[in-house]
């Protein structure tokens, strides 16, 4: 797969190394653009791609294009680089809040596009994204933009209407779980503890938690019971847990910021 990558930043640049090292495409086959020549150096540098100033030519040799921008530069992108011209290729749009509709109506309707919800752990490849596919996407699509997804995390298929439901979940999840993470760290500090070696096992403990949820596909109410012995400690802990609403504070959060996608989605 020849890949094209439009704006090499933080976002572009963890699918890339992703890509890269779990062999989805080769390094040499990447090349990337970006406005800034800092930019693309320092891109190169940590994906071992290609990069260039010519759009142009990122368009002409790539059959899939990682259109990676802030979402306020996509429109203008996808008509500077001429993209409804390139109807053969793959777009896949990583920018927050740009609907399908906006970017194939840019193409005169043309464009094979993907639109994608990644979030920030794709960096460490831990990323949770959402695609949904749109009007003009072939058979393959799906599959090469679960590779590129599946590189850096996991992914899942949504149809368009619920990725600002991903975006309250996923997306700006992981700032809930510094908070919850930041929290168990003050109350094992409250409980004596030294503050680095109570944030690392507030971490790890999370991590941990999580892991076991996903790799024994039991409910976690099912791995909650298992280590809640009657009586015990930690009964103690979810019974005050319970006392600060700590459910409905959780589904409130992301109910707030799914509508707040929505409401940043109509601009
Ligand atoms: N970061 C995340 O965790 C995250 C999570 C979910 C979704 N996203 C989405 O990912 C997208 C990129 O975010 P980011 O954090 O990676 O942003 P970023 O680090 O600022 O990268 C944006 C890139 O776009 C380039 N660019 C801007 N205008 C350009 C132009 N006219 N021609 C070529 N390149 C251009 C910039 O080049 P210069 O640096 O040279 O200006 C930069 O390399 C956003 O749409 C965001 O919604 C990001």
């Amino acid at each position: 797969m020849k890949l094209g990558v439009i704006g090499c930043g933080k976002m572009a640049t963890a699918l890339v190394k992703g890509a890269v090292s779990h062999g989805v495409v080769r390094a040499i086959d990447v090349i990337g653009v970006a406005r800034t020549e800092a930019s693309r150096l320092r891109f190169t540098e940590q994906t071992g791609a290609r990069n260039t100033a010519a759009m142009a030519e990122v368009v002409k040799e790539s059959e899939v294009l990682l259109l990676a921008t802030k979402p306020h530069d996509l429109p203008k992108i996808i008509e500077l680089a001429e993209l409804r011209k390139f109807p053969d290729k793959l777009f896949i749009s990583v920018a927050a809040g740009v609907t399908l509709e906006t970017m194939e109506k840019l193409t005169g309707g043309l464009g094979r596009f993907v639109r994608t919800m990644p979030n920030t752990p794709s960096l460490v490849g831990k990323g949770a994204a959402a695609f949904s596919l749109g009007s003009k996407c072939a058979e393959g699509d799906r599959d090469i933009v679960q590779s590129i997804l599946g590189s850096v995390g996991m992914s899942v298929e949504v149809p368009e209407r619920l990725i600002d439901a991903v975006t309250g979940l996923s997306g700006s999840g992981p700032a809930y779980i510094y908070l919850v993470i930041e929290a168990m760290a003050v109350g094992g500090v409250q409980a004596g503890l030294p503050r680095a070696d109570a944030l690392k096992l507030a971490a790890q403990t999370v991590a941990g938690a999580a892991a076991m949820v996903l790799e024994t596909g039991l409910h976690p109410a099912v791995l909650k019971d298992m280590v809640t012995s009657p009586g015990g400690t930690t009964i103690a802990g979810l019974a005050a847990l319970e006392d600060g609403a700590i459910r409905s504070s959780f589904i409130a959060a992301i109910s707030a910021a799914v509508a707040r996608a929505k409401e940043l989605g109509k601009n």
